[in-house]
């Protein structure tokens, strides 16, 4: 029950007032949003619809203190859909800032800056989807120099920064590269030998893949059922999150092939991830060629959130490929 004292007009006001919420009031609650949302898929409880719905009655305290203010992953899967043409990230995002400056504390992870290793290029600005980190001039360790700085409100924890960096200066607070290289198995998976080394029989699979595009437990203990140690799937928020040098590292050690698996086209949460993710694998073909590494043992591919039965078939394509790198080898003796 919503008492009349909960209306709150001058809420209504402050949004239309910030940057980007300007379109509050133009909802019709079709509710085409919440249908074609990419979180809600797996956020039942996140619907952005009823988040402007409440916010244009002004239902300040509801609205403010919502976990679902936070969620909205900003990929814009609803706005060319929307009959009224209302940017409905961009109106959260007035929302996120109005309870920011209300005390309301984003709940993150988020990217955090090691501000002694930062050599202030940049690059992060640039490859941040979210325009989140600026290049801001600080004194560190008594040293004036240009550092990142993360805007909590605007960083959506893709870990697109975190893979971008020169430096090593950037991390997240999960997905850490430490915890990354811990699910790679450093210090036991990753260090056995394998096919390629005449060890193993079947080729051993690294898996890196978007969290957000296989979302079925069922597929993937079908995966594990079905290959057991020699495939190994880890986790990443977005496959614009893998770092080449962890896939080298991976080739180098004991995985005979690498699968980097993004969101389908259209489907990446962070907008532009999938095509980071494909990009940094077909850049990485010459360094492979030229370190005598094959590019086959790399593979990307994008996989839809409720595709089932596809990821065995990327692992068993990616097999094949190994195999056929393994006949090419010179043979001992
Ligand atoms: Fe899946 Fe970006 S969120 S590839």
């Amino acid at each position: 029950m919503i008492r009349s004292r909960e209306f709150d007009e001058s809420f209504i006001e402050q949004i239309l007032a910030e940057p980007g919420g300007e379109h509050l009031l133009d909802c019709w609650s079709c509710g085409t949003c919440a249908a074609t949302c990419l979180v809600r898929r797996y956020e039942a409880n996140f619907n952005p619809r009823l988040v402007l719905h409440k916010a244009g009655l002004g239902l300040r305290e509801a609205v403010l203190s919502s976990a679902e203010i936070w969620q909205c992953s900003a990929c814009d899967a609803c706005y060319p859909r929307c009959p009224k043409e209302i940017h409905i990230s961009d109106v959260m995002r007035a929302i996120r800032n109005i309870a920011i400056r209300e005390g309301y504390e984003p709940p993150g992870p988020f990217a955090v800056v090691d501000e002694v290793r930062c050599s202030g290029c940049a690059v992060c600005t640039r490859a941040c989807p979210y325009e989140a980190i600026d290049r801001v001039t600080k004194t560190v360790d008594g040293v004036e120099k240009a550092v990142a700085q993360v805007n909590k409100n605007l960083c959506l924890h893709c870990g697109i920064c975190v893979a971008a960096c020169p430096s090593g200066a950037m991390s997240l607070e999960v997905f850490s590269d430490q915890e990354l290289l811990s699910r790679m198995g450093a210090g036991g998976w990753l260090e056995q030998k394998g096919y390629l080394q005449g060890a193993a029989e079947e080729p051993r699979i690294l898996a890196f893949v978007c969290q957000w595009s296989l979302r079925s437990d069922d597929e993937l203990q079908r995966v594990k059922e079905k290959y057991g140690d020699r495939v190994r799937l880890v986790n990443l928020p977005c496959s614009g999150r893998v770092n080449p040098a962890m896939i080298l590292l991976a080739l180098t050690q004991g995985a005979d092939g690498v699968l980097v698996v993004g969101c389908a086209d259209g489907e990446c949460h962070y907008q532009r991830g999938t095509y980071l993710g494909r990009g940094k694998v077909a850049l990485l073909d010459a360094v492979l060629e030229q370190m005598g590494l094959a590019p086959e043992r790399v593979a990307f591919a994008r996989l839809g959130a409720f595709d089932r039965f596809v990821l065995p078939r990327l692992i068993d394509g990616l097999t094949e490929r190994v195999k056929g790198v393994a006949e090419k080898l010179p043979v001992a003796g």
